[in-house]
């Protein structure tokens, strides 16, 4: 089902400085901040030869990562995106096996204007999965 690793994202108290790291001391190539109001987040993408990395930084009131640098202030990973090339396919499939979607199930539009969709952690050893419709 799924298919390449998209991006694996790791949440930064400091979005700035992150980028400024990633750029200076790594030389990566470090894209423009993006405001992700519906996701309550600022990304900034990196692009590797083989993946990309995704910095995220709370947006507005009540994001979904503010109670994850809360516990991690330092910042940390908080998830892998992998690509399926059907989204609805692939939730129907995971939610018969028992497999919780968090939020509505539906897909949302995420960073890349394609359908994504997140899975609960606990069911997959700890870590939050995205799902990218790619
Ligand atoms: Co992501």
């Amino acid at each position: 089902m799924i298919g390449r690793l998209n991006h694996v994202a790791i949440a930064v108290p400091d979005l700035a400085a992150a980028a400024d790291q990633y750029r200076s001391t790594l030389g990566a190539q470090v894209g423009p901040a993006q405001n992700e109001p519906d996701h309550g987040v600022t990304v900034v993408f990196i692009d590797l030869p083989n993946t990309r990395i995704e910095l995220l930084t709370p947006l507005g009131e009540g994001s979904p990562i503010a109670g994850f640098l809360a516990k991690n202030p330092a910042g940390g990973i908080h998830h892998i995106c992998y690509e399926v090339s059907d989204i609805l396919a692939a939730r129907d499939q995971l939610q018969a096996g028992g497999a919780r979607v968090l939020g509505s199930g539906d897909p949302k539009i995420g960073a890349h204007g394609k359908p994504v969709l997140f899975l609960h952690p606990k069911d997959f050893n700890g870590c939050l999965i995205e799902l990218e419709q790619a």
